[in-house]
């Protein structure tokens, strides 16, 4: 829902928090002895958020609990297990409750249905946490990684930090996405067009693993279709790629298709052969959501110097605090400027 800028805004503040917090990382901090902890804005100051997960998580539950709690928030953590919805309440009477006590809610759900009748009856903001549509988190996270590392793209170039620790600026990129068309694909492209990035992409030919008509549809509204290209051969998917991103290719629900789907994506691992033969920028990076399954990424790339993949978990914390921050400290529904 946001624009180009807009993302780019949100990014750059999520970089400014992780100063803040983390004042040590800083360039002009590294040779300074006084590298005392600051605290970010207490924003959230006796506010609470209520984080509904009727799916697991590891790195959205943690990071919005912990970025809660540097705002000075509390976050409520609500299993599926542990609430009615689902079983005896419906989304429409959970939300209106729910918004009648707390300032934010941020949902991890199955169908993307929920989370659109959650925002619709809720009287608080209300941000998605992953439905089986979209993660729009995980990109603002993965853009912040790139930025941070926009040296690498550029070796003859270190680009400066700016002055007011602004984020480092990042030249236009070729993304390469290799795998399901999931919900972390979707928010890429509606995110790397519009950020001024190519996007190649190459999922099985199979209907299946096409872009759902929703997200092809809001692709087009938003004229990102014009910088992506897709495909099924992974090799050409790659051809010129500085960042080579994938995903599981059995999203959390799937597990029953996973037979047919391990036949399916077979050919589509992220390895170095793949990406040599396909002619990626020699210098490519990579980029996985997490958690990664041995199949669509093997061990060479994933834990080898190309990977980028553990600040880009790192990463999830400070832009869930950027996206808190914007979010839910405004409590008037007028002001919202994200619902889902
Ligand atoms: N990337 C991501 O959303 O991870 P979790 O499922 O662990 O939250
Ligand atoms: N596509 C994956 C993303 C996990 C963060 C899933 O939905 O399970």
């Amino acid at each position: 829902d946001l624009t180009g800028p807009q993302i780019l805004r949100m990014v750059s503040h999520a970089h400014s928090l992780k100063q803040v917090s983390l004042p040590w990382l800083a360039p002009q901090s590294r040779n300074q002895k006084n590298t005392r902890l600051r605290m970010p804005s207490q924003s959230l100051f006796n506010k609470s958020i209520t984080l509904i997960f009727s799916k697991r998580s590891t790195r959205t539950r943690v990071s919005a609990e912990t970025a809660t709690v540097l705002l000075g928030g509390r976050a409520l953590f609500l299993g599926h297990d542990d609430i009615q919805l689902g079983v005896n309440e419906s989304p429409r009477d959970t939300a209106r409750v729910l918004g009648g006590m707390c300032q934010g809610i941020f949902a991890r759900v199955g169908d993307h249905a929920e989370i659109e009748e959650l925002a619709k009856y809720s009287p608080v903001p209300v941000l998605n946490a992953l439905s089986s549509l979209w993660h729009p988190t995980q990109i603002l996270a993965d853009v912040l990684t790139l930025h941070e590392h926009a040296h690498l793209f550029e070796p003859t170039q270190i680009p400066s930090p700016g002055p007011n620790k602004s984020l480092p600026s990042l030249r236009p990129l070729t993304v390469a996405y290799v795998g399901d068309s999931a919900n972390v694909l979707h928010d890429m492209l509606v995110t790397y067009p519009r950020l001024g990035h190519k996007l190649r992409v190459a999922s099985p030919p199979q209907p299946a693993y096409q872009c759902p008509k929703a997200v092809w549809d809001r692709v087009t509204e938003l004229g990102c279709n014009k910088d992506i290209w897709w495909g099924s051969d992974p090799r050409e998917a790659v051809n010129g790629a500085d960042v080579v991103v994938t995903d599981t290719w059995i999203s959390m629900g799937q597990e029953a298709e996973k037979e047919q789907r391990l036949k399916d994506f077979a050919g589509y691992q992220v390895t170095e052969a793949l990406c040599r033969e396909g002619g990626a920028n020699p210098n490519w990076k990579f980029l996985h959501c997490l958690p990664r399954k041995k199949d669509e990424v093997d061990d060479e790339v994933f834990y080898g110097p190309r990977s980028l993949v553990f600040p880009e978990a790192d990463n999830r914390k400070w832009t869930i605090m950027a996206a808190f921050e914007c979010v839910f400290q405004s409590i008037p529904r007028s002001s919202l400027i994200f619902r889902c």
